[in-house]
């Protein structure tokens, strides 16, 4: 763990059953007309939708909506929402929905104050520039995984770009212009997700948190609040899956969703998600989903180097073990058994169309598309590690 150190949080956090009812007070602050980004298909989230429309209306917003945001969104949606932004006069712009609307929301509101494209900012690209400054963002998270309400980063799919243009290059924005201003997080709003999302988002959020304590950046605040997001769904994602309706078990998850964002947001994270993201390049896998299968095979990697902050979180998680080591690994066996109990696979099998030099994409789509990932990690991780890495978790089809 670093010796000096220092955690900034940005984003102001209102949390709270029912609290999108305040959206439009909040969003008012900021001018009269807001740029609504969401998803292109709402089914299933028309009531959350509606209510969001009804708060900014009663508090007599203009709303401009941006509903155009699908699965892995290309970084070309983002020039469109900009133009939208600067054509109505927008003066501020709200994010609701997963974490892809998230992003894009985040990319908007940045690229509205910042001179160029999505690409200029992106940490795949040699020479890329930070993201200093933005126009104000409200993020409503519908998902309870990937905390980038409270986040610096923003996640998009570049198309014709990298050493395999003929696939999406998964790459970051960042620079601290991607804090939201507020991050508005109502647990009702997750309540209607199906349980296969709300087990893949509570493992993102969970490795998110890991991956935090194992960093070369982790800190003492944000393993402290990892620690916690770890515990928290460690505590109540089965509860949250049979009985979706558990408000309860819904908040812990949101939760910890957002003290794993506040946490990685300074420490970064590690080669689970740097295998994630080039699952999701690669064969499309969501992000979720991607680190389910990733994770435990990468955390199993790092178990003899980082049986400290394993064994630290399995104390937050009231597990017990006569020696450190032991404590560690019963941690790890804790999140295992977990995904397990919540059906999450463990192997990603490879689908008949797969390009037949898949297993170099995805070692050089780890390496390419999130350096920092591989670098935070605290053992060398080069391509012969990735390559043994993805063998652990392909299976043929
Ligand atoms: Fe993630």
């Amino acid at each position: 763990m670093l010796k000096t150190w220092s955690f900034h949080l940005p984003t102001f956090v209102r949390f709270g059953p029912g609290l999108i009812r305040k959206l439009g007070e909040l969003a008012q602050e900021f001018g009269w007309n807001a740029l609504l980004v969401g998803y292109k298909d709402q089914t299933g989230m028309e009531e959350v939708y509606q209510r969001a429309q009804r708060s900014l209306r009663s508090a007599r917003m203009h709303i401009f909506t941006f509903f155009e945001v699908g699965p892995e969104p290309d970084a070309d949606l983002v020039p469109r929402g900009v133009e939208m932004y600067k054509k109505n006069r927008c003066e501020v712009v709200i994010g609701l929905g997963g974490g892809s609307v998230l992003d894009v929301a985040k990319a908007i509101g940045a690229l509205v104050k910042m001179e160029g494209v999505p690409w200029d900012f992106a940490n795949a690209n040699e020479g890329h520039r930070r993201i200093t400054e933005s126009a104000p963002i409200i993020a409503v998270p519908t998902t309870a995984g990937t905390g980038s309400e409270v986040t610096a980063v923003a996640v998009l799919s570049f198309s014709g770009k990298g050493r395999h243009p003929d696939m999406p290059l998964k790459a970051a924005l960042v620079g601290e212009g991607l804090h939201p201003k507020i991050a508005l997080i109502d647990p009702e709003l997750t309540v209607g997700k199906s349980a296969s999302t709300t087990a893949a988002c509570a493992a993102d959020a969970l490795l998110q948190a890991v991956e935090a304590c194992v960093s070369r950046m982790a800190n003492p605040f944000s393993t402290v609040l990892a620690g916690r997001a770890a515990c928290l769904i460690a505590q109540s994602l089965r509860t949250a899956l049979s009985q979706p309706q558990d408000i309860a078990a819904r908040s812990d998850l949101a939760l910890a969703s957002c003290f794993s964002g506040a946490a990685y947001d300074v420490t970064g994270v590690t080669v689970a998600h740097a295998m994630a993201q080039a699952l999701g390049a690669v064969f499309g896998v969501p992000h979720g989903l991607a680190v389910a299968i990733a994770g435990p095979v990468a955390l199993r990697f790092l178990q003899q180097t980082c049986a400290e902050p394993f064994a630290e979180l399995g104390r937050q998680c009231h597990i017990l073990a006569n020696t450190p080591e032991e404590q560690a690994g019963r941690f790890l066996d804790t999140v295992e058994q977990l995904f397990r109990d919540v059906g999450l696979p463990d192997k990603y099998t490879i689908p008949a169309n797969a390009p037949k030099d898949y297993l170099d994409r995805l070692v050089h789509h780890a390496l390419q598309a999130t350096p920092e990932a591989c670098t935070l990690t605290p053992v060398k991780v080069d391509e012969s590690v990735l390559r043994d890495l993805f063998q652990k978790i392909l299976s043929p089809a």
